[in-house]
């Protein structure tokens, strides 16, 4: 990780103040605390000072510290110890935060790495061309066992191969990042195990209240002891979190007869029927078929699956329509894989030139 600093004077701002709408939020955010604790909203005030202009100026530094009645020189050190705040201009449409500590690193970081140099800019901390991107290395962000991982903002992007960062970076920089479920990018809840719960589910079956978990054993409801007593968004006791909504669900389902809801919600997707018009159009097995296995996402069991479509050539997939990849996708109850493994990019590479074009298009050899 780089040495942390106040960008230069050049690019420094001469003044910083809050606009009215900010100046009342942080009024009111100031008072949350005790007399004489007020300083501890240095943090929440830092970031929307950022949120404001995009990076935080030493003028933001100075007119905080004035603010919360502490010196400069305290306010700096959080602000450069954080790597949340940006002490220089980054990119108005994505900034790239790639963790490299050891889980992340050992779970293909560097890959990551290498895609933001190639896509975004050669070095860290540096605007793309069009001042839209920027991306930096930074410590662990607490979601290791998600590794390897990316910060954007406010959001975490787990689970990445460079391919689906790329995508990621890509929709961002088309002003469509808000396309891109944060969290992990593969089949998981949050870090439970990949493919679902592998430990105390007969446990779990004896025990777990079948109206509070929809008959899923896997499914804890949450405990409201420890709800932080806030009024932060991610405090909203109406959001959901997947595995309450995956009970409820299920519960729904049960109460409406619908048998497929046992043990849970997840038996309850449908999978699409063969005869449906979206199905994409299969072909007899050629004489010479291509190793559908180098497209990211497909290994032999899938692959399998695919042959039996009447699916055998890069060229197939290269052209599917979105409803064909979504029919695709529900039959191989891949939750949105496809798109995030971009496998008709992947395809196309590989249809026009083999190995050499998805060298040329990814920068890297395939699978
Ligand atoms: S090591 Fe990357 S999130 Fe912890």
């Amino acid at each position: 990780m780089s040495v942390r600093r106040l960008a230069e004077d050049s690019i420094q701002p001469a003044g910083f103040a809050f606009n009215a709408e900010n100046a009342a939020w942080a009024e009111a955010t100031i008072k949350k605390y005790p007399e004489g604790r007020e300083q501890s909203a240095v943090i929440p005030l830092l970031m929307r000072a950022q949120e404001q202009d995009g990076w935080v100026t030493r003028a933001a530094i100075e007119a905080i510290a004035d603010l919360l009645g502490m010196a400069y020189i305290r306010v700096l050190e959080v602000a450069t110890f954080y790597t949340q705040f940006q002490l220089a201009p980054v990119g108005t449409r994505a900034h790239v935060q790639v963790c490299g500590t050891t889980p992340c690193m050992l779970r293909g970081a560097e890959d990551l790495i290498n895609l933001c140099k190639k896509r975004i800019h050669p070095d860290p901390l540096h605007l793309n061309e069009g001042g839209t991107l920027s991306w930096e290395e930074v410590e662990c962000q607490g979601a290791c066992v998600n590794a390897p991982m990316v910060m954007i903002f406010k959001d975490a992007y787990e689970d990445l191969t460079p391919e689906q960062l790329e995508h990621i970076i890509d929709r961002f920089e088309a002003g469509k990042g808000d396309e891109i479920t944060p969290g992990p990018q593969i089949d998981r809840i949050y870090s439970a195990p990949v493919g679902g719960p592998t430990t105390l589910t007969d446990a779990g079956t004896k025990k777990a209240p079948a109206k509070a978990n929809g008959g899923d054993p896997a499914i804890v409801p949450p405990s409201n002891a420890a709800r932080p007593k806030t009024d932060a968004d991610e405090t909203d006791p109406t959001l959901k979190t997947p595995a309450t909504a995956k009970a409820e669900a299920a519960a729904n389902a049960e109460a409406k007869g619908d048998t497929r809801a046992e043990g849970g919600a997840q038996e309850a997707r449908e999978k699409p029927s063969l005869d449906d018009k979206n199905r994409p159009a299969g072909i007899a097995r050629p004489a010479a078929i291509d190793d559908l296995k180098l497209v990211s996402g497909i290994g032999p069991k899938i692959e399998g699956i695919l042959h039996e479509l009447g699916i055998f050539t890069f060229a197939q997939i290269a052209a599917w329509k979105k409803a064909e990849r979504d029919w695709v996708d529900g039959y191989l109850n891949f939750r949105g894989r496809i798109e995030r493994d971009d496998w008709v990019r992947q395809a196309k590479a590989l249809a026009k030139g083999g190995e050499a074009e998805y060298i040329r298009v990814f920068g890297k050899k395939p699978r």
